[in-house]
């Protein structure tokens, strides 16, 4: 196959270069088109449209292929830990036991967050979101380490910041919650793994001991790992664009929290939920909701199907489904939820609507089952999501950053008024 691919505009043809990925994957550079033929090119939603070169995840939608770094999802699943995941990919190889000895205790002991966090916190009603609260508390990370606004400091400055954000995530998260219930906030204990931490954080109540229970906090780690990246989708192309203005580390995740919190990406888990005790309530007549899915009048989606990417099935949902079984058993939950999304999923994959369309479960359908089994609660699901992605948005940004990609600035095809007089408020 040539290296070039040829584009005629107005009978004049241009030749443009095809660059190849290691999965030799293919895509036309038309980043001079504009320079040579005065047109651009329009994809709304970035259907078709690579926004870089990067060597971090490789997704193959057609095979149901996920690799972090070149690992497959169902190894690291299956053999990794969240936190060294969290090393591969911001650091782009597995470490050595040293390394990741040195990046644990790192981790561990920056856990920490500054006691004026707390008085943010009250600030907030019990109405509050924890997306928002969470995106907000991490913002103001800007606040309390405002050299970190400066984005060209040294690589061990920018790592400091890195370690920083890893290592508070589950602190905001817990406190996010403890808040909102109005609950004391719980402090990070050191001698607790990341995740069991974490749920430290999340359910420990004063006056009682609290053990994370093993089976939980492994599901959990196993959960984190499933959502750690995703090349580009909406969050992480936000995390990046954000900070391609040289907005800092801060700033960008920020954002990129709240991209993610819409139902369409990572809020899905919660709607998920949300649909399923709403289909149990009416009845359990999964067919009616069906039917609501197919019928274009009816803006009701089928939440947790479906994926821009994947079009035969979601690795990543596959390995919860058979995870949230586990789970379910070894904690001897009977969730009545389970059966109506199972019912769900056998008859979207026989009907044909679905079908045609290549609508599957994806991550979600399944993951907020495993959480609300796990005791985690539902406006709590998406937050889970994010401290999984947090290590993903990092490795992206980073590199974004030492490629020094320039400014993310689309086009657009203009649609409006052409020029017209401005006509006095007393003529109109
Ligand atoms: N229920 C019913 N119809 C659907 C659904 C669904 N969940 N998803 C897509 N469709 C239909 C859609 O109406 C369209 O039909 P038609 O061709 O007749 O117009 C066709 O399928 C293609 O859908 P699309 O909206 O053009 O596809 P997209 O790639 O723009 O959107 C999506 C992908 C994930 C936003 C969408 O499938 C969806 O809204 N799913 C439900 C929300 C969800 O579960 N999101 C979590 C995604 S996984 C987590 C993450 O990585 O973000």
């Amino acid at each position: 196959m040539s290296n070039t691919a040829e584009i005629k505009v107005g009978g004049q043809s241009y030749d443009l270069p095809i660059i190849e990925g290691t999965e030799q994957e293919k895509a036309i550079d038309i980043s001079k088109l504009r320079g040579q033929s005065g047109v651009i090119t329009i994809d709304p939603g970035f259907k078709n449209t690579g926004s870089t070169q990067s060597s971090i995840t490789f997704l193959d939608g057609e095979k149901g292929i996920l690799r972090y770094r070149g690992y497959s999802i169902e190894q690291l699943a299956e053999k990794s830990s969240f936190l060294e995941v969290a090393y591969l990919l911001v650091y782009g190889q597995l470490p050595t036991t040293e390394e990741f000895s040195r990046f644990t205790d790192k981790i561990t002991r920056h856990s920490l967050v500054h006691e004026d966090i707390k008085t943010i916190l009250e600030g907030f009603p019990s109405t509050s979101h924890p997306m928002g609260v969470l995106s907000s508390l991490v913002c103001a990370q800007t606040a309390f380490y405002p050299e970190s606004l400066d984005p060209n400091r040294s690589a061990s400055e920018v790592d400091l910041g890195i370690i920083r954000l890893i290592a508070k995530m589950p602190t905001f998260a817990a406190w996010s919650y403890k808040n909102k219930i109005g609950q004391p906030v719980n402090y990070p204990d050191n001698k607790q793994n990341y995740t069991s931490n974490f749920m430290k954080m999340m359910f420990a109540l004063p006056a009682e001991e609290y053990e994370a229970d093993p089976v939980v906090a492994d599901a959990l780690d196993k959960l984190l790992i499933l959502h750690a990246d995703h090349e580009q989708n909406c969050s992480t192309s936000t995390v990046r664009i954000v900070g391609s203005s040289h907005a800092s580390l801060y700033a960008s995740i920020s954002a990129g929290i709240n991209a993610l919190w819409g139902p369409l990406h990572g809020g899905a888990n919660q709607a998920v939920i949300e649909m399923l005790e709403n289909i149990k309530t009416d009845g359990g007549d999964t067919k009616k909701w069906m039917a609501k899915a197919k019928d274009k009048e009816d803006p009701f989606r089928l939440m947790g199907f479906g994926h821009r990417v994947y079009k035969n099935f979601d690795p990543r949902a596959k390995i919860i489904k058979k995870a949230a079984d586990d789970v379910l058993e070894k904690l001897g939950v009977n969730d009545p939820i389970l059966d109506i999304a199972k019912g769900l999923e056998e008859e979207a994959l026989r009907d044909d609507y679905f079908v045609e369309r290549k609508l599957y479960p994806n991550v979600d359908f399944y993951s907020g089952i495993i959480y609300r089994a796990l005791g985690i609660p539902t406006d709590m699901f998406t937050v889970m999501f994010a401290m999984g992605r947090l290590p993903g948005w990092i490795a992206q940004w980073k590199e974004m950053r030492e490629n020094k990609e320039p400014i993310g600035r689309p086009r657009q095809v203009y649609t409006g008024f052409n020029e017209r007089d401005y006509v006095d408020m007393s003529n109109r």
